[in-house]
């Protein structure tokens, strides 16, 4: 079983972060969401992954390396031009060969691994090679992952009959036929190939993995279902990232590697990175600081994630992700907030007294 982990795409949604950086590399507790895929595909034993890259494939590149770090074995499959998910795989072919594969969405995050998926599919492929009573019971051609949703509108949508058999298949609809969401990871065979090669570009010029799985079904390849255990974030927005964030902090393990001084302390589920310094600063969990970054006479509460390097002095922040080398100073009271690289918030207090702003393209600021 080879994997297929999808990080192209030009993450509008993610503006102003995504006009610099990729948005599978936006950290969750301090990590990039797209180390979680390729560790979930380690830990499910499979060595070979292909990355489809998009504009930001040097950076992916540069972050991921050859794989060596987690164990697998990387292959970087440039797409030109973001022309839909099912043009992933067709650009993937020679990666691919004839084996199965797992493919992921680069930007999506979910709690359970990838073992009782794939263990799942293995086992209807053991059944469908001893013939039972009632016949033959045929091979699956793919399996999905499913999950239920209150706005089914937002994604993939499948239909499922009573015996369980995906029926029918619809992308993004505005009369959803179920509540039951397609959740960005899928289990392939061979046939994917005849599929994606013979459907045609959706209304939005792409090619669309729906409509390839819809073909298997239309030309009588069983396509199986798993119903996905615990939660699933497609973090592709401010508000679904912060939510992550907040769901992988909630299994953190403490670890205090860095310094604090007398007047530090810290209280409930924390790490602190060696070469982060508290002074005077209170953290109180679930939060992680990076490495290197200093904390001077400031609060950081639950559900907060600060990357290395950032300097913090005289603020109080929560809920929020926090990335490299961003300096916050003189800021009472910053929520739920996603702040980028080499950002700079301060409060100078200089007169006229008055919010002086210096913002990019796409950016979202909301005044206390
Ligand atoms: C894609 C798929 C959709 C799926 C979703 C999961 O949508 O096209 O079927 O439900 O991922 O995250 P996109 O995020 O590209 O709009």
């Amino acid at each position: 079983m080879k994997g297929l982990i999808l990080s192209g795409g030009a993450g509008t949604r993610l503006r102003p972060i995504t006009h610099t950086s990729a948005k599978q590399l936006v950290p969750v507790a301090n990590k990039p969401i797209l180390f979680y895929g390729i560790e979930d595909m380690a830990a499910a034993g499979i060595t070979e992954i292909g990355i489809i890259t998009g504009e930001t494939g040097p950076e992916v590149r540069e972050a991921v390396g050859d794989g060596s770090q987690f164990g697998v074995q990387v292959t970087y499959i440039p797409q030109d031009a973001p022309l839909g998910l099912a043009h992933c795989v067709l650009i993937a072919r020679d990666f691919l060969g004839d084996d199965d594969f797992v493919m992921y969405l680069g930007d999506n995050m979910l709690q359970q691994g990838l073992e009782s998926f794939i263990e799942r599919f293995e086992a209807d492929r053991r059944r469908a090679d001893q013939p039972t009573l009632e016949g033959a019971h045929p091979a699956p051609a793919a399996q999905i992952l499913l999950c239920e949703v209150p706005d089914p509108q937002r994604f993939g949508v499948a239909e499922v009959d009573a015996e369980g058999h995906v029926v029918h298949l619809v992308e993004k609809p505005e009369h959803p036929p179920s509540n039951l969401a397609l959740v960005g990871v899928y289990l392939f065979t061979a046939a994917i190939h005849e599929a994606v090669a013979a459907i045609e570009p959706s209304p939005r010029g792409e090619l669309e993995i729906t409509d390839a799985i819809q073909w298997l079904i239309d030309h009588g390849r069983p396509v199986r279902h798993d119903l996905l255990e615990g939660w699933w974030l497609d973090t592709g927005k401010k508000d679904p990232l912060l939510e992550s964030n907040r769901r992988v902090l909630d299994d953190l393990e403490s670890r205090v590697d860095g310094t604090l001084d007398e007047a530090s302390d810290i209280d409930g589920r924390v790490v602190i990175e060696a070469g982060a310094e508290l002074v005077n600063s209170r953290v109180r969990g679930p939060a992680i600081i990076g490495s290197g970054t200093r904390l001077v006479d400031s609060y950081v509460g639950p559900y907060t994630a600060i990357a290395a390097d950032c300097v913090i002095t005289d603020s109080e922040i929560e809920n929020s992700v926090v990335l490299e080398r961003a300096r916050i100073e003189g800021v009472p009271r910053l929520v739920d907030s996603l702040i980028g690289r080499d950002t700079d918030v301060r409060r100078s207090g200089q007169r006229p007294t008055a919010t002086r702003l210096m913002i990019g393209d796409h950016c979202s600021i909301d005044l206390e």
